[in-house]
C-alpha cells in the first residue's frame, strides 16, 4: 500500500522547511480528503497527508517527509478500510504515478469530485448554496477505464536496459509498464510491439519519450522523440513495424524540434460520430484525450449557447478548432483565437475541408492580446490551458458578450476568473463537471456565464 504522489494540491502554495522524518510507523485515523486525492490525519497535533488513504479509514502509515506545519506519510495498511475502496485494476498501480484514485470505487470518485467543486464554488462566492441545485447539471461521464486515445511515455534506455512508461510516485524513475487500464485497447495491442521494435534499436538510449495516439479510425501514431537522429538502420526497422502493422511512425529529434522522418503521409483524423465534422491533425497538436468526453462537450456547449444562425462566436484557445467546427454549422459567423500558428492554420484547412465558410481563425498570444470585439459578437467559448484566462476575462468586463461558455482543466484558475466575471457583473447560468479524467483527481468544468 505505497503509491501516490506527494504532489502538493494546487491551493497549497505555502513554502514550507524540511524537518525531521518521525520514524516507523503509526496508525492513525483520516478525517478528511483533500482535492487531490490524499486523506488528511492528525499525529501530535500536526496534520498529516496520507497517500492512499481514504477519509474514514484507519491506516498504519510511513512518514516521507516532515516540514514546520504538517508531515507527508504514505499508507502501509489500512488497518479498518471504508466501503468507498476498491481492489485497484491496474497491475502497476502501486508504483505507476499515472493514476492516483483507483482504489476509491468509481461512483465514490464522481461523487468525491462534484461535492468538492461544489464546495469550492461556494467558499469563492462564486454560488449560493442554496443556488447550486439550480446551476448545476448532470455529471458527463466515459468508461472509467479504456478511455484515453493519446498518452506520453517517459524512456530510460541504455545498453542493458529498456523501461518504458509514466514516471513513478514520488519518484523520477520511470515505471516500466506492458499496458495501461486507461488507453484504449489498439493502443495496448501495439505497445509490446512496439517496445520489442524499440529496444532491439542501436540508438535507443538517444529516446527520451513516446507519444501514441489513436485516432477515430483506429489508427495507431507513433512519435519516437530522441535528443539526437536515430540512426538509418534504426529507421529502417520502425519502417518494418510499420508496414507490417500499420502504425503512422515518426522521429523527432528534441533538441532542434524537427521532425526528420516520418513512415507516410496519413494525419491523424477525428471524425464526430454524429458525422457532422471531421478534423485532421498532427501528434504534436493539442487533442481532448477522452474522445467520448470530447463529443458529449461539444454537444453540450452547442446546447448550452443554443446556436443559432443569427450568432456570431468567437472560440478563445481554440487549438484546431475543436469547439468552433462543429460550432460553426450552426452560426452566423465563427471567429477563433490560437497561439499556435501551426494549430490556426490546421484549423482554417480543417474549416475549409468541412466547407465552412463562415470561419476565420487568428495566431495570437491571448496572455497579453488586446482583444476588439466585433459589436456583433454575442457569444464566446472560452478553453485555456491550466493557467486559465485572467487576462482575457478582465477584458470581457464590464459585461460586453451575451454568454460566455467556460470550460476549464484546472478548478484554481476557474475560480479566480469566474470571480472576475462575477463581480464584473456576470451571472453563472449553469455549471457541469466532466469526468475527463477517471482515476486521476483530474477534472474538467463547463460553466456558463450570462449578463441581462
Ligand atoms: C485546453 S487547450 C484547448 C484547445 C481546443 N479548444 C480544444 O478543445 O482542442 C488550450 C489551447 O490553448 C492554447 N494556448 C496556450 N497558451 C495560449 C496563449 N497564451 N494564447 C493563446 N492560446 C494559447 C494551446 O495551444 C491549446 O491549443
Amino acid at each position: 500500500m505505497s503509491k501516490f504522489r506527494s504532489k502538493k494540491s494546487n491551493l497549497q502554495t505555502f513554502k514550507e522547511t524540511k524537518r525531521q522524518v518521525p520514524e516507523g510507523t503509526q496508525v492513525l485515523s483520516i478525517v478528511e480528503q483533500l482535492d487531490d486525492g490524499r486523506g488528511v490525519a492528525k499525529f501530535k497535533g500536526k496534520i498529516v497527508f496520507v497517500d492512499g488513504a481514504l477519509k474514514g479509514e484507519t491506516v498504519k502509515v510511513q512518514f516521507k517527509k516532515s516540514f514546520k506545519n504538517f508531515d507527508e506519510a504514505t499508507s502501509v495498511k489500512i488497518i479498518s478500510p471504508v466501503s468507498d475502496r476498491i481492489q485497484p485494476q491496474c497491475q502497476y498501480y502501486e508504483r505507476c504515478g499515472g493514476c492516483n484514485l483507483q482504489h476509491m470505487k468509481l461512483q465514490a470518485q464522481r461523487t468525491f469530485k462534484q461535492k468538492s467543486i461544489e464546495k469550492r464554488m461556494v467558499e469563492f462566492g462564486l454560488v449560493k448554496n442554496d443556488e447550486l441545485e439550480s446551476v448545476i447539471s448532470p455529471l458527463l461521464t466515459s468508461d472509467p477505464f479504456q478511455y484515453r486515445h493519446r498518452a506520453r511515455f517517459s524512456v530510460e534506455a541504455n545498453s542493458h536496459k529498456f523501461v518504458l512508461g509514466f514516471k513513478g510516485n514520488n519518484s523520477n524513475k520511470v515505471v516500466d509498464i506492458d499496458s495501461c487500464e486507461v488507453l484504449l485497447p489498439g493502443l495496448n495491442t501495439v505497445l509490446p510491439k512496439l517496445r520489442l521494435s524499440m529496444s532491439g534499436l542501436s540508438y535507443r538510449s538517444s529516446i527520451r519519450e513516446i507519444l501514441i495516439l489513436e485516432d477515430s479510425n483506429g489508427k495507431a501514431f507513433i512519435q519516437i522523440r530522441s535528443n539526437k537522429r536515430l540512426a538509418d538502420r534504426d529507421v529502417d526497422s520502425l519502417k518494418v513495424l510499420s508496414d507490417r502493422e500499420n502504425i503512422g511512425i515518426s522521429c523527432k529529434n528534441l533538441v532542434d524540434q524537427m521532425t526528420y522522418w516520418s513512415s507516410d503521409d496519413t494525419q491523424p483524423l477525428t471524425q464526430l460520430s454524429n458525422e457532422s465534422v471531421s478534423y485532421n491533425y498532427s501528434l504534436d497538436d493539442f487533442t481532448q484525450i477522452n474522445p467520448t468526453i470530447n463529443e458529449k462537450m461539444i454537444q453540450q456547449t452547442c446546447e448550452w449557447l443554443d446556436l443559432s444562425e443569427e450568432d456570431h462566436v468567437i472560440d478563445l484557445f481554440c487549438g484546431i478548432g475543436n469547439f468552433s467546427l462543429p460550432a460553426a454549422k450552426n452560426v452566423k459567423g465563427m471567429t477563433g483565437y490560437e497561439i499556435s500558428e501551426k494549430m490556426v492554420k490546421k484549423a482554417a484547412q480543417n474549416a475549409k475541408e468541412n466547407g465552412l465558410s463562415n470561419t476565420t481563425f487568428f495566431a495570437v498570444d491571448l496572455f497579453s492580446h488586446s482583444l476588439k470585439f466585433d459589436r456583433h459578437v454575442n457569444k464566446l467559448i472560452l478553453d485555456p490551458p491550466r493557467a486559465g484566462a485572467e487576462h482575457v476575462c478582465a477584458q470581457l468586463v464590464p459585461p460586453r458578450i451575451q454568454y460566455i461558455l467556460y470550460i476549464s482543466c484546472n478548478p484554481s484558475s476557474f475560480f479566480r476568473d469566474s470571480k472576475i466575471l462575477i463581480d464584473g457583473g456576470y451571472v453563472i447560468d449553469k455549471l457541469g463537471l466532466i469526468d475527463m479524467f477517471p482515476q486521476t483527481e483530474h477534472v474538467e468544468i463547463m460553466a456558463l456565464f450570462s449578463h441581462q
